[in-house]
């Protein structure tokens, strides 16, 4: 079995998880990077291996069942266990400025497909191969949009911003994140929920404040927690946002 630390980052082909990435891989990870396209993963992949890191493309669609399945399997068979595990890939389909009396049932139940039960399956199923780690670690990349504080909080930025199937698809990430971390309480394994910011990419557009790097900065630095760290909270960078 490998001593380098295995971690999976999913939606790994652009935006905060190839950067996530290419971090981790710095940090001397064997990083998978799941992608559910293999051109465009194999592609993401390349600079970072021509980097000399150890960056590999996984093939893995977070809707698809067997694509899931699959990619534990290998995970598996190659490396026998996993150290972390970053559930990355998320959409926004609706529109930020979509009413919750109006947004389209479809738009509700896609977003919630692969925010929240993608991540839930692609989450149990590599918990075997966590439990086999010595300090497994899980990041679920939420956002403030997911706080029900934030949107109650006239003074807050996002307070009015009313993409609803998102934003009820982070809460709902930050649900599964705490009691997940409950149920995990008195195993090695971490569960924690983090705010990236509002970073620059496909999803958060060019106005966004933050780059990739400032981006990455709160998933890496919650798959890096020592054994006293935290669990079951909901961070960006090293503060705890507000549920
Ligand atoms: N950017 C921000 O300001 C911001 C703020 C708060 C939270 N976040 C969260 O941070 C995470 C990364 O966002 P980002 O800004 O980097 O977005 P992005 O640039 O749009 O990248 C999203 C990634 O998720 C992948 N993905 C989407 N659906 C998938 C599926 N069904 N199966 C597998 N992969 C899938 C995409 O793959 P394809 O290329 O194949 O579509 C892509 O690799 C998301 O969870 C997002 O909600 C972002």
């Amino acid at each position: 079995m490998s001593t380098k630390q295995i971690a999976l980052v999913t939606g790994a082909n652009k935006g905060i998880g190839l950067e996530t990435s290419r971090q981790l891989a710095r940090a001397g990870f064997t990083v998978l990077m799941g992608s559910r396209d293999e051109a465009r993963g194999k592609q993401a992949a390349e600079p970072l291996r021509n980097e000399g890191l150890d960056a590999r493309f996984i093939r893995l669609e977070v809707t698809d069942t067997a694509s899931i399945s699959a990619a534990a399997e290998t995970i598996g068979r190659d490396h026998g266990r996993l150290d972390v595990l970053v559930n990355n890939a998320g959409i926004a389909v609706e529109g930020w400025d979509a009413k919750p009396s109006t947004v389209s049932m479809e738009k509700v139940r896609e977003t919630f497909e692969v925010n929240f039960f993608g991540l839930i399956a692609v989450t149990q199923a590599m918990l075997p191969l966590l439990t086999k780690s010595a300090a497994g670690r899980i990041v679920n990349l939420t956002s403030i949009l997911g706080s029900m504080s934030e949107h109650r909080d006239p003074n807050s930025p996002i307070h009015g911003m009313l993409c609803m199937a998102y934003n009820a698809s982070k809460a709902a990430v930050n649900m599964f994140t705490v009691n997940l971390a409950h149920e995990l309480r008195e195993t090695k394994i971490k569960v924690n929920a983090a705010h990236p910011g509002w970073v620059k990419t496909d999803m958060g557009g060019e106005g966004a404040p933050l780059d990739v790097t400032q981006g990455a900065w709160t998933s890496v630095y919650l798959t890096m927690l020592p054994e006293t760290g935290p669990t079951g909270g909901f961070f960006h960078k090293d503060v705890h946002m507000r549920w």
